[in-house]
């Protein structure tokens, strides 16, 4: 169905993703279709119509390339092949086939910040200081008047993603080479043009193979201020938050602009761009994200998923506070609104279970899963629902640190003990903020592994698979997927969820949180209490048809923990 578009993105009409949800599959963790414990591509294809059940528009696949998956594929080894743990080209192909069958399209996960140490271009690289690929990535000399390879010599005192310094030593070559994540994934050096036409080469040979789209892995990262200075550092620590130096860097605006032309421009159909941005900040969301500009469509921004994040980061947890939630939502909303475009977004493969996470996963499971879907899915933007998530799928209950497989929470378990924490703490740090949460099979029935494998998943099986599980919900009233089911239909046909003008309705009870969408002379209106007690909401309930709503029982001036209602006037 072709829609016009709102006078302010008038250059993209007609934009067949604006009223489009995405799903995204993360592979590994999918469904396997030959007992090696591991998710792959004939997995994925056997399962299709689980999606075309939803209704979901659109699939974001997470990184199936050659990789020896330090960081499960986000360090790829080979852009153009398949790694053979998930199938091969010709399976790839077949998926391309059967998504496009069934009216979906395929959004490829992009990861052009980093390689893989194993990545021809970087064995090149290192092969020393004369290589004709050195300057792919960033090389340089131990500290002055440092002993290179010995502690604290590092060419800068930047931290990585993964603990340690973002540093390296090659004794081989007698340099250091730069890595924002883990040493396995080296930072490509995006100054030299070679490298960006290697990129968009890539970009293209993927486009004639038939995807729509690109997730951008990281990509606000890829533009470093070049001398790559210290960072201030906190008094008594070694290493430092660089972000200041390549976070939205000098030339990231540029860089995406040329990648437009180069790639997006001239295709017959519309490319679908989505950039993963740690750390943006609205105003350079705005410049990424209008269209006049010719960048992206749009971008992950993280303020909403950091809200529980304590001052030292992602593994101090504090409270969500819902008021803090409704501030955000009303500032990206009203700050792209107009000129650039929100994704909307609980889940994905780094963030634990939103359930688990801002709901309550035991007494309200089913009121907080259903609750917290609603009041995202009717802001303005683009809908993200990661696997597992239209079941209301949750964390999982590690006992032991033999159950990670996480590169980052496996790196900051040692980091954290080394550094004098005791275990219990640290254990509970990355049980609790650990992105293996996210990872564990999908839950497709109630049999053994959950009828993910026929062979020892790669990571354990959620427990509660017994009751919470895909052919438990679909096709069940009041289920969490019937529930995704609605929303997503809501969005398809009802114009007041894609163009509305977002108003946060002022006044509200702690742990409420309402707006209201204005199209024209049509109305909606979405109260949610997001607690576990039962409050009135400080806001006037509205007249007005009952769209939605989460529990059954009467209608008083009292909302149940956690319900749900929307109406339309
Ligand atoms: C992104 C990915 C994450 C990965 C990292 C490095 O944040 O989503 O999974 O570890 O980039 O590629």
């Amino acid at each position: 169905m072709t829609r016009t578009v709102a006078a302010g993105r008038a250059l993209q009409a007609p934009a067949w993703w604006r009223d489009a949800v995405v799903y995204q599959i993360y592979p590994r963790s999918f469904a396997d279709s030959d007992g090696d414990g591991i998710g792959d591509l004939q997995g994925i294809i056997a399962h299709l119509d689980h999606l075309v059940t939803l209704g979901v528009d659109v699939v974001w696949l997470s990184p199936i390339y050659a990789s020896p998956q330090a960081d499960n594929g986000y360090d790829i080894s080979d852009y153009r092949a398949i790694d053979p743990v998930f199938g091969s080209l010709d399976d790839f192909d077949e998926l391309v086939e059967a998504m496009h069958a069934r009216g979906l399209r395929l959004v490829m996960d992009l990861v052009v910040n980093h390689t893989s140490d194993e990545h021809p271009w970087f064995v090149e690289s290192a092969s020393g200081p004369d290589s004709a690929k050195r300057d792919w990535y960033w090389w340089r000399p131990a500290r002055p008047g440092t002993q290179p390879g010995s502690p604290g010599a590092e060419p800068n005192n930047w931290g990585a993603v993964f603990s340690g310094p973002a540093w390296t030593f090659d004794p081989a070559s007698g340099e250091y080479y730069l890595h924002l994540f883990a040493g396995k994934q080296p930072d490509l050096n995006w100054e030299n043009p070679a490298v960006r036409h290697a990129i968009h080469d890539i970009m293209r040979w993927w486009l004639d193979r038939g995807v729509d789209g690109f997730r951008m892995d990281v990509i606000n990262y890829i533009s470093k201020v070049p001398e790559l200075p210290d960072a201030p550092s906190r008094p008594g620590e070694m290493l430092a938050d660089g972000q200041a130096f390549y976070n939205c860097g000098p030339r990231l605006h540029e860089y995406l602009q040329e990648m437009h032309r180069e790639v997006f421009a001239d295709r017959p159909e519309h490319v679908l761009t989505i950039g993963e941005m740690p750390g943006v900040d609205l105003a350079n969301a705005l410049l990424a994200t209008d269209p006049a500009r010719r960048e992206l469509d749009m971008v992950f921004q993280f303020e909403h998923v950091s809200l529980d994040h304590g001052t030292g980061g992602k593994w101090q947890r504090r409270r969500l506070e819902p008021d803090d939630l409704a501030a955000t939502f009303e500032r990206w909303q009203h700050g792209l609104a107009g000129r650039g475009w929100n994704s909307l977004y609980w889940n994905n493969h780094d963030q634990p279970r939103v359930v688990s996470r801002f709901g309550n996963d035991g007494q309200y499971w089913r009121e907080s899963a259903t609750a917290l879907a609603a009041v995202l899915h009717l802001q303005q933007g683009t809908p993200f629902i990661y696997q597992g998530e239209e079941l209301g799928m949750t964390n999982l209950p590690f006992r032991e640190v033999g159950q990670l497989r996480d590169i980052e929470s496996v790196n900051h378990y040692a980091t954290a003990l080394a550094a004098g924490v005791d275990e219990a703490t640290a254990f509970e740090q990355v049980r609790w903020a650990g992105r293996d949460n996210a990872r564990t099979p999908f839950q497709w029935d109630a049999g053994p592994r959950a009828g993910f494998s026929t062979g020892r998943p790669w990571i354990d099986v959620n427990p509660n698979h017994g009751w919470l599980n895909a052919a438990a919900q679909v096709g069940v009233g009041g289920s969490v997927f019937e529930f995704y089911r609605q929303l997503i239909a809501l969005r398809h046909s009802d114009p007041v969820i894609v163009d509305g003008d977002f108003e946060r309705l002022p006044g509200t009870a702690p742990g409420v949180l309402a707006y209201r969408r204005v199209l024209g002379d049509q109305q909606l209106t979405v109260i949610a209490n997001l607690s576990d007690s039962p409050c009135r909401p400080g806001t006037d309930i509205p007249q007005g048809s009952l769209l939605l709503r989460n529990v059954t029982g009467l209608l008083t001036d009292t909302l149940a923990p956690w319900e749900l209602r929307v109406f339309r006037s």
